[in-house]
């Protein structure tokens, strides 16, 4: 497979950009990963944190970059932490999280992924997982792995070794990379 390589992904978090490569590269798309805390609005949507941090990841590098946003939707709490998740996993993590989900345990991982190439100009895709919050934490890795249970699986993320294969993660990173492949291949032309 051809690989195309010349993509950014800006982010602080290294965990979050081993996976963001894995992933990627089975759709042949290779990333390059610029470590760099960006400017996180606080907004009500992941779509608008996910488009000013792609802006800033711009001015940084001045090439075709990506950056990505996620959270955690409770649905028994409106939502909650949604566009919030990295301040409430900073101050409360997992076990704050546990104590505030009691009976419904219902909930959504979103990834929102945003493209800049040019100024002021952000493609936004995103992608939903269902799942439901676990009572205890269960596993290691990283964030709200431990917690989350996709719909369908009986593991939370941290303890299924296919978690890059079905996280929300995957599935936006798997529209993005079509999407961007095929501009690729039409400006090619
Ligand atoms: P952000 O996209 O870095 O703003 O992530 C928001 C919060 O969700 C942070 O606390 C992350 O650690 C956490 N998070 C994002 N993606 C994942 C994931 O795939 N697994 C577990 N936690 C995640």
């Amino acid at each position: 497979m051809q690989m195309s390589s010349d993509l950014f992904f800006i982010s602080s978090n290294k965990n979050k950009f081993e996976e963001a490569k894995n992933i990627a590269l089975e759709f042949g798309l290779k990333l390059k990963f610029l470590k760099h805390s960006l400017q996180e609005i606080q907004a009500n949507t992941l779509e608008e944190i996910a488009t000013q941090k792609a802006m800033h990841a711009f001015s940084i590098c001045s090439k075709p970059v990506i950056v990505e946003d996620a959270g955690l939707f409770i649905k028994s709490l409106n939502g909650f932490p949604g566009p919030y998740s990295s301040f409430v996993f900073d101050t409360i993590g997992n076990k704050g999280i546990l104590r505030l989900v009691t009976v419904k345990r219902d909930a959504v991982f979103r990834s929102v992924i945003a493209y800049c190439e040019k100024r002021g100009d952000v493609t936004l895709f995103s992608a939903d997982v269902n799942g439901t919050i676990s009572k205890k934490e269960q596993g290691k890795r990283w964030g709200y792995d431990p917690i989350f249970i996709p719909s369908g699986k009986n593991k939370t993320y941290s303890q299924l070794a296919g978690k890059n294969k079905i996280s929300h993660r995957y599935l936006a990173l798997k529209i993005f990379s079509n999407w961007y492949l095929d501009k690729k291949k039409s400006s090619d032309r």
